[in-house]
């Protein structure tokens, strides 16, 4: 098992770029399933969910290519399983985006149940609901679910509660149903208008993604198109949240500024100066790191996927904050962890209170989930002396290069197999 290993204190400095967004890499993936072979994605992170989905898609019989740029090639697109082996589902919540799809053009799939998660319960009910309404059949078998239909049906389906992953299910499911399908209360996550981009350079008729409702009248069949993947908003924002933290000046490239204004806001109220230009931002933040209140909320609001990195920043920033996490009921296990290291919170059902420190210290510390561990990598950067981060798979899954993109901006992160504290 790798751990990384990070001495600080440091003030990042210089360059860097942001990837392709996993999330919505992930639904695209899934979304090849629908479209012809000849079909091209460009800018694929590289990561562990990604790997992992390109795997489960090839198991099931499509084959697809992928060269030293990081562009996806779909050489074939058929498959000749409808059941995709239960390791691979289990190693990610996102491989529940097949439904959509394999229901859509192949008439069914048997899924295990995702079942719940270090973040939350994390249940697809509404997956199952939209797929009932659209006609298919819906059958629970143990931990799994089989789910058929010969032709799914266009639909006016009222989503609950605002789901990304639901919304995107229900879109791929709609495109080539019969008719008319009216999506309302859905995500308008910008994952969600890059997978409807996609889908509409196939063919697809989706017009509404960014509002509260999509309308999407089904074609008969997808073609194929070329697309680039947008840049990842959730890693921007966690670079940019390390600048602030370290007292660091550093740009930011090929980011989509469009998709950050929450962060810039809550940047700004924690003094950084920004100078945003087409795809790039540049951070300053040489004053006073101010304490930042926030909420958690669906987009354009600020996202739950960065509600860590703004707690390790709020832990050394100078005065009191109140964080509230409103979209998952157990994403705050990145406490206990940044408690280890010397921070000052205290936590009340879904809201924490943060009295800012002066000073972290360096620590031997586990990762729980995804952006826990980048937390646990931002607060490693500002405390003093060595920390050890342990289960580093968690980040694999969703940052790209992130030891190198660190060092490369002047922190001393390393990666190291079985390291050795002493
Ligand atoms: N929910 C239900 N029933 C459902 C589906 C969702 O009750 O059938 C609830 C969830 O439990 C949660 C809320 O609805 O309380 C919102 O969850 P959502 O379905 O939007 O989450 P998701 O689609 O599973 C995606 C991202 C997450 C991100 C959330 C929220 C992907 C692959 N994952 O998850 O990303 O946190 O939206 O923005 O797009 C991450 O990247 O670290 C990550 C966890």
């Amino acid at each position: 098992m790798h751990q990384l290993v990070i001495n600080g204190p440091c003030q990042l400095k210089g360059e860097t770029w942001v990837s392709g967004s996993k999330n919505s890499a992930l639904p695209i993936l899934a979304a090849t399933l629908l479209c012809e072979k000849g079909t091209i994605v460009h800018g694929i992170p590289h990561l562990k969910d990604v790997t992992s989905m390109i795997s489960l898609l090839s198991t099931l019989g499509m084959v697809y290519s992928i060269d030293d740029k990081l562009s996806l090639t779909v050489e074939k697109s058929n498959v000749t399983l409808l059941s995709p082996p239960s390791d691979l589902v289990k190693s990610m919540r996102a491989s529940i985006l097949i439904l959509g799809p394999m229901v859509s053009r192949f008439g069914e799939v048997t899924i295990d149940m995702p079942g719940g998660c270090a973040i939350g319960a994390r249940p697809i009910n509404l997956h199952l609901d939209m797929m009932s309404k659209m006609g298919a059949s819906v059958v629970m078998m143990d931990d799994k679910v089989h789910v058929s239909a010969p032709k799914l049906t266009g639909a006016i389906i009222n989503f609950e509660k605002q789901t990304v992953t639901g919304t995107e299910n229900a879109i791929m499911a709609a495109v080539c149903a019969e008719g008319k399908t009216v999506l309302n209360n859905v995500a308008k996550e910008p994952e969600v208008s890059d997978l409807c981009d996609f889908l509409r350079k196939c063919g697809a008729k989706i017009t509404g993604d960014g509002t509260e409702s999509i309308t999407i009248d089904g074609v008969d069949c997808l073609g194929s198109c070329e697309h680039r993947i947008v840049p990842d908003r959730i890693e921007a924002g966690t670079l940019l949240i390390a600048a602030a933290m370290t007292k660091g000046t550093i740009k930011v490239n090929d980011c989509e500024p469009m998709h950050l204004q929450s962060v810039f806001k809550l940047l700004e109220q924690a003094g950084a100066s920004l100078d945003i230009k087409d795809k790039t931002v540049a951070i300053d933040m040489t004053g006073d790191l101010k304490p930042v209140s926030i909420t958690t909320e669906v987009y354009p609001g600020v996202p739950t996927d960065l509600q860590a990195q703004f707690m390790a920043m709020n832990a050394v920033a100078n005065g009191q904050s109140l964080i509230e996490e409103t979209i998952f009921e157990n994403r705050f296990k990145h406490v206990g962890e940044l408690k280890r290291m010397g921070a000052d919170i205290s936590l009340q059902g879904n809201k924490a209170t943060i009295e800012g420190v002066e000073k972290l210290k360096g620590c031997v510390v586990k990762a729980t989930d995804l952006r826990a561990s980048a937390a646990l990598i931002l607060a490693a950067l500002c405390a003093e002396g060595e920390s050890v981060l342990e289960s580093i798979h968690h980040i694999d899954r969703g940052y790209s290069n992130i030891e190198e993109k660190l060092s490369a901006l002047g922190a001393s992160i390393r990666r190291h197999p079985n390291y050795m504290v002493l």
